[in-house]
């Protein structure tokens, strides 16, 4: 028998042994024993960490759905598998049980199908957080055609790069979406993107907001009439366990942002056993992790992890903010909410409130807190601890990525002890590991490295879609037989991992990852730009805000930087959204060089950080004296 759901301590040693003395057998038991195959696999893993090729549950056939819904028809048909709570806290929640998601992922299906989409073909995803993303995206799953979700606050251009990049067919969206006290024109920001995609042949279009939009003839079709016509049911595509189930884009340092691709077998386990032990699971529980599904966290843990293990998971529209800072409390409250997962920056939003907004609600319900995205720091631990937690709900702080799929560092609420800021110990079947620049592994305790991972499990993206060159450079390249993950962390002297933050050119703001290079490339579009650089600084809400330092065309010096300013923050939201934003412009007459003419960034980090007297020595650069000048005039 396996051990589903670990309850203690030593269980969870046995355990995590076991997962990593005998991984194939321990996983084969996870597999057989909670999941429904249609046909059982061959091997249980093969892999090669330098080719890189990973594989599990070769042979096997399933297809996820069937585990996320058609399994619990007997048992769960009324039970509620989505809570819908939209922005308007006075418009109704809505309950969609079992049999009704079942039917309405069936009926989606069949449209799908109807509009000439295929097992593999790509469906670009682009909705707000209403029940047809969920709907879309498992309707997609179910006939095997390949989601591509993407978050509806990224601009046209940032939807083009991606739908050309994966070479979607079809563009499911709305008509708008609402986002608090505003309202967005999503179709207006697909109808320009797909100016740029000539493999788009249909647009489906879901009505929220009700306006007036445009809708192209032959391309363009209102989503609800084809649903109300297409057939209930749909039979499952049987998917092998190493078919794409979707692709989800994440920034990189550098250049475009890159398809992450996830397959069915070893996602659905690895996601399913993580939400069930990481979030302490129970039937009864009502569980709200307040993700948007065009990250990660989403597809994982709003979606498919609690789906499968036929859990009631929370949607919400809105923001944390609207109608005032009290909502999400509301939201525990109103819905008797027991696990509820989100991200430190949140946290930080919501405790500089004050506590009266907390106090006006009983969040007596709650027993697991999780956070998520970005380190969390002590004051906002100990906040979410006392006033969220009532120091009685453990805070399971889950440390792992998009190409992780799945949680890896986390502690077991009720077993692992916690420590404030640690994302503790590896999660069961997780082999981490810290490196040296040299490219030693770091032994022993009390020790600071960059963090990877020896071996693999369930849940790896197995490729960047198109370019498995990049997915080799970028994560099994730094270290011989490792996978990379970007991030720097420490061990303390019981073992348990703190993560400090990336160690390459990607930023996190509020949670986002942003590359820096991609943010570059939208400044310098400017006519009067002639060069620029992007670095973080602390932001006690956001975590990291960026900084950009600017040079002008000699011909622009004179012009009004404010205006410039407006102006490079309009570039960067039509390019990438405005997540990516500048909090500081600084114009500069020059960026600090190395002799090869690499700028170096270190500098201006250290500047926009005001640690000026851990600048080192900068007298081996190629142009010294633009340091102190930079120095003088920073914002
Ligand atoms: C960071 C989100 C510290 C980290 C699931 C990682 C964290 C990146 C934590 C992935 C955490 C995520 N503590 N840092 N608990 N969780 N990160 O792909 O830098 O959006 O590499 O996946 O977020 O972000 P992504």
């Amino acid at each position: 028998m396996s051990n589903y759901h670990i309850k203690q301590f030593e269980e969870y040693f046995q355990v995590y042994k076991k997962s990593v003395t005998q991984p194939e057998q321990f996983w084969e038991e996870i597999a057989e024993e909670h999941f429904y195959w249609r046909k059982k696999w061959n091997k249980v893993l093969s892999w090669d960490f330098a080719k890189p090729e990973i594989k599990w549950f070769e042979g096997a056939q399933l297809n996820i759905t069937e585990n996320c819904l058609d399994r619990h028809l007997h048992s769960r048909a009324h039970k509620t598998a989505i809570l819908f709570e939209p922005n308007n806290p006075n418009e109704p929640a809505e309950h969609i049980t079992y049999k009704q998601l079942h039917e309405r992922v069936c009926r989606f299906a069949n449209v799908l199908k109807e509009q000439g989409i295929n097992k593999g073909d790509r469906v670009c995803i682009y909705l707000p957080m209403i029940p047809e993303l969920a709907v879309s995206v498992l309707a997609c799953a179910r006939i095997g055609a390949i989601h591509s979700v993407v978050f509806a606050g990224f601009s046209a251009t940032a939807l083009s790069t991606r739908i050309n990049d994966c070479d979607a067919k079809m563009v499911i969206t709305s008509d708008g979406s609402y986002r608090g006290a505003k309202t967005i024109d999503l179709k207006g920001i697909v109808d320009e993107a797909l100016e740029d995609c000539n493999g788009v042949t249909s647009v489906l279009v879901a009505k929220r907001i009700h306006s007036e939009i445009n809708m192209k003839e032959g391309r363009d079709h209102w989503l609800q009439p084809l649903l109300d016509e297409a057939y209930k049911d749909y039979t499952a595509e049987i998917m092998d366990a190493e078919d794409p189930l979707f692709i989800l884009y994440t920034s990189g340092s550098t250049g475009k942002p890159k398809g992450m691709m996830h397959t069915c077998g070893g996602y659905m386990v690895y996601t399913a056993y993580t939400f069930k032990n990481v979030f302490q699971y129970r039937e009864e529980d009502v569980y709200w992790c307040t993700a948007d599904i065009g990250w990660i966290t989403g597809h994982s843990y709003i979606v498919y992890g609690p789906l499968a293990n036929g859990a009631t998971t929370v949607m919400f529209e809105g923001v944390p903010s609207y109608p005032d800072y009290g909502r999400f409390w509301d939201i525990v409250e109103k819905h008797k909410v027991s696990q509820f997962y989100t991200a430190p920056t949140a946290i930080r939003a919501l405790a500089k409130q004050g506590n009266a907004f907390v106090e006006k609600h009983d969040l007596s319900s709650l027993k697991v807190l999780g956070t998520v995205g970005e380190p969390i720091n002590e004051e906002a631990w100990h906040w979410y601890n006392e006033n969220i937690g009532k120091k009685k709900s453990p805070i399971a702080d889950t440390w792992w990525q998009t190409e992780t799929g799945g949680i890896m560092i986390s502690p077991i609420p009720f077993c692992t002890p916690t420590k404030p800021t640690y994302a503790t110990l590896p999660f069961i079947g997780v082999q981490p590991t810290l490196m040296n620049e040299k490219g030693e592994e770091i032994k022993g305790n009390q020790v600071e490295g960059r963090l990877c991972i020896k071996y693999p499990w369930p849940s790896i993206a197995r490729t960047i879609w198109g370019n498995h060159q990049r997915y080799k450079d970028t994560y099994f390249s730094a270290y011989d037989n490792m996978y990379f993950t970007g991030d720097g962390a420490l061990r303390d002297e019981v073992g348990y991992y703190r993560i400090t933050g990336r160690v390459d050119d990607v930023i996190i703001v509020s949670g986002h990852n942003l590359g820096t290079a991609p943010i570059e490339d939208a400044i310098n579009e400017h006519q009067a730009v002639a060069e620029s650089a992007i670095v973080g600084f602390p932001h006690d809400v956001k975590g990291n805000a960026l900084y950009g330092y600017v040079t002008l065309k000699g011909s622009s010096e004179g012009r009004n930087q404010d205006n410039l300013r407006q102006e490079i923050n309009q570039l960067i939201t039509d390019r990438i959204g405005p997540i990516a934003k500048l909090n500081k412009i600084q114009f500069v007459e020059g960026l600090p060089k190395t002799r090869s003419g690499k700028i170096m960034r270190r500098i201006l980090r250290k500047i926009a950080a005001s640690e000026m007297d851990q600048l080192g020595d900068t007298s081996t650069l190629l142009n010294p004296e633009v340091v102190q000048r930079i120095i003088d005039d920073r914002l």
